[in-house]
């Protein structure tokens, strides 16, 4: 009996009250009860938001990771060289972090996407991509593969004036968001643009480098090889100069196991020499364009020869390579131009070139390389 009086509270002994009061009173009552039920379901909804997500039951932080990257590379111009460069420096694990930058958007992501979803089998755990050069921040090597390509029959020279368009917009911005990086210049003509992206750069000569002739001598080894039936690593040679139509084969430096092949046969590379060794250059310059001739472009080559070179900076190998370089003071030249001779890299860039033993005639072929490029580079407007 006293439960029910709990429950049915008989009626308070008041006043009869007009049927207005009645509903008010009513009404009143309904808001405070639906305020209550709206209080309790914030309350029990906070306690679900609260409840801990998947990664917060997996995983007890312990501390907080220091997030920028140490090894980080960019690559600008995402088209086939650039992802020929990407590609092979992800299969090396050079870097923690690879930032790609392009002006095609679309391309650009897919791009990323394709090789993010490759992550299972290489050991970059950050690959991101974007138009803007913030996306490069803290590079430690930035790769410029951006510009036009040479179309079936044009010279590496023919593209300058428009690279050099495209470099007056990116390097600027480049530098300012990662001031302590290297540059490394692939687009063509690559040594004139390595000269332009140093102007441009305001960085000092060792930190701005072009691949110049290092996959012209990488071609040269291997077809010495190829001829002599021995791998490419085992035939040493070298293309000095313009990473082009005026390259300089240093015949007087070709060996294997250090047997000089001048001394077995003076004539090597001459007109005189039986052999026709000459062709193996002739060949190296014309590889380019019959590659182009056949595919449209040239990219894998290009793309591991730049990858050995970021291999060598990052690692600190002091490896010698033939890289462009800012080349005045030697072998007679007496304009800044960039060409290629043997440079120790490190970390920092360029720390020492080799002084090779030039005959006359080598040495005459550099200095008309570099005037060639001179001609060219005095009269650029950037
Ligand atoms: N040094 C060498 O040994 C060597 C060898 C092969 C090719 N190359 C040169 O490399 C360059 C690239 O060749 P490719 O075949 O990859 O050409 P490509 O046309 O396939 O790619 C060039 C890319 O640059 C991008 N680009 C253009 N303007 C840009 C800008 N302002 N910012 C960012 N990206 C921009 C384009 O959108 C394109 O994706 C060419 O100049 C080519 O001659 C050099």
């Amino acid at each position: 009996m006293r439960l029910w009086i709990h429950r049915h509270p008989p009626k308070p002994k008041r006043a009869p009250q007009r049927n207005s009061q009645l509903e008010e009173t009513a009404n009143t009552r309904l808001w405070g009860i639906l305020r209550v039920n709206k209080r309790k379901r914030d309350v029990s909804r906070k306690k679900i938001s609260k409840m801990a997500s998947v990664k917060e039951m997996l995983i007890e932080n312990i501390v907080k990771e220091e997030s920028s990257p140490q090894n980080k590379v960019t690559i600008v111009g995402c088209g086939a060289v650039g992802m020929a460069c990407a590609i092979s420096i992800l299969l090396k694990g050079l870097t923690d972090e690879l930032a790609l930058i392009d002006v095609m958007e679309d391309k650009l992501k897919g791009e990323m996407m394709d090789l993010q979803h490759g992550s299972l089998f290489f050991s970059t755990p950050k690959i991101i991509s974007g138009k803007d050069s913030r996306v490069s921040v803290n590079s430690k090597i930035i790769i410029i593969t951006a510009g036009a390509r040479q179309q079936e029959g044009e010279s590496r020279l023919e593209l300058v004036q428009r690279n050099v368009n495209i470099l007056k917009i990116i390097i600027p911005d480049i530098v300012k968001n990662s001031p302590n990086c290297k540059l490394l210049v692939v687009s063509n003509p690559v040594d004139i643009l390595t000269y332009v992206t140093w102007k441009l750069s305001g960085l000092p000569q060792n930190r701005v480098i072009g691949s110049g002739t290092n996959l012209d001598s990488a071609r040269f080894r291997f077809l010495i090889g190829s001829r002599l039936g021995v791998n490419p690593t085992s035939c040493h040679g070298w293309i000095i100069g313009e990473h082009g139509d005026s390259s300089v084969p240093v015949w007087s430096g070709v060996n294997i196991a250090g047997v000089s092949l001048k001394n077995l046969q003076p004539t090597l590379g001459t007109d005189e020499d039986s052999e026709n060794w000459k062709t193996v250059h002739r060949q190296v310059v014309e590889s380019a364009y019959e590659v182009i001739k056949l595919k449209g472009y040239t990219s894998w080559a290009i793309g591991l020869s730049v990858a050995d070179l970021v291999r060598t900076m990052m690692n600190n190998l002091r490896r010698v390579h033939p890289v462009s370089t800012m080349i005045k003071g030697l072998y007679g030249i007496n304009e800044e131009v960039f060409l290629s001779v043997p440079c120790i890299l490190g970390y920092i860039g360029i720390t020492d070139m080799v002084k090779l033993n030039l005959s006359s005639e080598e040495e005459q072929h550099l200095k008309k390389s570099a005037d060639t490029l001179w001609n060219i580079q005095k009269d650029l407007q950037f």
